[in-house]
């Protein structure tokens, strides 16, 4: 370890500025104008893969953008490690809101600010390093397969059938993911559960066209006003979601467990001040944390329809829209939610307008086990180079492909994440600390040798 350490020491500076490369490619998968470059960068890992030394480097084609494997196996008796990541982002819009060019990173006061410096290319990239300075120092004492693809930010589609199709290839006896957060830089946490998630369009629609606002205006249903209403009606004075049997399967979180997570260090007037808000709002009876983590959420989006244009234009428009999420929670899964939302949201709606439900993606939620060989690695790791154990959490983002890692695999997730919440993933200037990046770095070895040790 002492040899590593020191690797990474002279290191240092070539890890940033190859990131820096990485997060000049602007790999926004939701954008087709940005295809080529997602392509792009889907080559830079595969090289980044090969120079580090991993065999079988390949990139796979799919119905959307590339995924690239790379393997190294080092003995058939030892313990195999899955490393997941994502090298898409999320689009950079607005732009305007940007202190720098989101696709031209700069490091300020510590902090690498760009679009996907911490979600997810920051913290993937720490296991390339990671890895490649156990090829080098020839410490790598297991074996490692590399999964990682550009389609995260739009549900992971075409990993599933790749899953499928590949399971004796991906055969693994551990997932390891960095594409979360842990509580502070002084406080590491390994993320124990996820969230789902079923994303739904909804349009209404009033009268054939849009009308005068004056001539029909107080006759006419506007859909903009019956979206509104009906929208408001999806969540009671407790913030209670009122779709019938939505909670049917909700798995309630034992009195114990909820004990434990009120100790997790949480400072709501900081969470506060961060946010630039006066107050918080939640569902009646359950904490910030418990909000954000093991309870289900419906949340809208974005909402159009109408002149939203320069000025004025006084129209009744003939329909609105609205993109919604629902978070889910065990037992909850999205296709279940899915139709239960657009068997409700059709009833509610009123003989004046005409109301379409459109499911998009969805994915499912998970739990991993903290009392795995697996998890007491992750947990030895932490002690290691942050001298303290890990507080374990249960994160409110989704990582859909997790789910079907166990179930399609048979392979458990440890999520070993090192960005903060404060981070601003998918907001305009996202960053990821230099103590995070180096520390991912240094803490993932430990990981591999704390895994082995107790194989
Ligand atoms: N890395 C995030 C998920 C995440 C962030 C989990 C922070 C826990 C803490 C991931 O890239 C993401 O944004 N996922 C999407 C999934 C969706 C597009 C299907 C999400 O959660 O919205
Ligand atoms: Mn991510
Ligand atoms: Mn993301």
């Amino acid at each position: 370890m002492q040899q590593l350490q020191s690797y990474l020491e002279q290191n240092k500076d070539r890890f940033l500025e190859e990131l820096l490369d990485l997060l000049r490619i602007p790999s926004v998968s939701a954008d087709p104008a940005f295809a080529k470059d997602v392509r792009k960068t889907a080559e830079f890992i595969q090289q980044k893969l090969n120079e580090a030394g991993a065999d079988n480097v390949e990139l796979f084609e799919t119905d959307g953008h590339p995924i690239v494997y790379g393997e190294k196996i080092v003995g058939e008796g030892l313990p195999t490690v899955l490393v997941y990541g994502h090298y898409d982002v999320q689009p950079a819009d607005p732009y305007e809101l940007w202190d720098s060019e989101p696709f031209n990173p700069v490091v300020k006061d510590g902090k690498i600010y760009a679009r996907g410096a911490c979600d997810d290319k920051g913290q993937m990239y720490m296991h390339l390093k990671a890895f490649e300075a156990m090829m080098h120092e020839a410490s790598l004492p297991c074996n490692v397969k590399f999964l990682i693809e550009g389609e995260e930010e739009v549900g992971s589609d075409n990993l599933e059938p790749f899953l499928e199709k590949y399971a004796d290839k991906l055969a693994c006896d551990i997932v390891l993911v960095s594409d979360t957060s842990m509580i502070s830089n002084e406080i590491p946490s390994v993320t124990v559960g996820l969230r789902g998630i079923a994303c739904v369009e909804v349009e209404v629609t009033g009268a054939n066209r849009d009308l005068h606002s004056g001539v029909y205006g107080g006759g006419v249903a506007n859909p903009i006003n019956v979206l509104s209403d009906m929208i408001a009606s999806l969540m009671d004075e407790n913030k209670h979601i009122t779709i019938p049997g939505f909670y049917d399967n909700v798995v309630e979180v034992s009195a114990i467990d909820r004990a434990a997570m009120a100790e997790t260090p949480f400072d709501l007037s900081e969470y506060k001040n961060d946010l630039d808000i006066d107050d918080i709002q939640g569902e009646a009876g359950y904490s910030t944390l418990e909000r954000t983590s093991i309870r289900p959420t419906l949340d809208v989006n974005g909402m159009w329809g109408g002149y939203t244009g320069e000025g004025f234009k006084t129209v009744l428009p003939s329909k609105a829209y609205a993109k919604i999420s629902m978070r889910l929670v065990p037992n909850q899964t999205s296709d279940e939610i899915t139709a239960l939302f657009k068997k409700h949201f059709e009833s509610i709606a009123p003989p004046s307008v005409k109301v379409e439900v459109k499911p998009h993606h969805g994915g499912e939620p998970a739990v991993t086990p903290t009392d795995s060989i697996a998890y007491q690695a992750a947990s030895a790791a932490c002690e290691h180079t942050f001298g303290r154990k890990p507080i374990p959490t249960r994160g409110g983002g989704s990582i859909p492909i997790v789910s079907l890692f166990k179930h399609i695999l048979n392979a458990d997730t440890i999520l070993l994440g090192f960005g903060l919440d404060s981070d601003a993933i998918h907001s305009p200037n996202e960053h990821y600390g230099l103590f995070n990046y180096y520390k991912g770095i240094e803490t993932i070895p430990y990981f591999y040798d704390e895994l082995v040790k107790r194989s």
